[in-house]
């Protein structure tokens, strides 16, 4: 199982990379709009930071089907290798799509909101497809209709990978590794809410006042 980022704050990055397994980053426009720094920036920052077996996957911005396909080339072009395209299923989205894979690149098919747009962008080629969970929920029950997306894929043999993405709690995220997803990519506040169980906390404090208390110290070597 794949977990990944969805940030373009380098410095989130370089932590959460320290603390877990990290298999990549993603980003989208709007969060590299709201990071207040230009596109080559953030790349350039990701794509030097993460190891050769680290995935990037970075989304087009053009909504034209040769606009698209540029910017798809030049985005798996950012590093030697791991480096994925994410591309809307709009119609032209879809066009897109299966060009990009007769070219050979990687792609991520994003922007879903149905089981049945991803499964289409799977039979186009898709590496990765990445259903928006939380947004789902406007809809219909966003982490069933993934869990549905999931036995969809497996039913036809099929190996296209689900990356759920647009995770607001942690319920969304546990639901859908408990369902095999094949991956998540979490912004940083729902990965550090994964992280901090205050008990967690709680009970340290605990074991290390009651070894003060009874041995004068609060390590295990004297
Ligand atoms: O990267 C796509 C997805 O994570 C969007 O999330 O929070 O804008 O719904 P959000």
């Amino acid at each position: 199982m794949e977990f990944v980022l969805d940030t373009a704050d380098i410095d989130e990055v370089k932590e959460l990379d320290g603390l877990l397994t990290i298999a990549g980053v993603t980003t989208n426009p709007t969060i590299i709009t709201k990071s207040g720094k230009q596109s080559e920036e953030v790349f350039a920052q990701l794509a030097d930071y993460l190891k050769p077996e680290q995935k990037l996957f970075a989304q087009t911005i053009s909504t034209d089907y040769d606009g698209m396909l540029a910017e798809a080339r030049h985005i798996c072009g950012l590093r030697p290798k791991n480096t994925y395209v994410k591309i809307p299923v709009t119609r032209t989205g879809l066009r897109v799509i299966k060009a990009a894979k007769a070219e050979g690149l990687g792609v991520l098919a994003t922007a879903i909101y149905s089981a049945d747009e991803a499964f289409l962008a799977a039979l186009n080629g898709a590496d990765y497809l990445a259903p928006y969970v939380n947004r789902m929920c406007n809809y219909c029950d966003g982490v069933g209709q993934v869990v549905g997306l999931i036995r969809m894929l497996a039913a036809q043999g099929m190996d296209t990978k689900v990356m759920a993405a647009s995770f607001k709690n942690v319920e969304q995220v546990r639901e859908l590794i408990a369902a095999g997803i094949q991956a998540v990519t979490v912004q940083p506040p729902v990965v550090h809410a994964m992280i901090d169980h205050p008990g967690t906390e709680i009970a340290v404090a605990e074991f290390t006042e009651n070894w003060k208390n009874a041995y004068g110290r609060t390590t295990l070597l004297a």
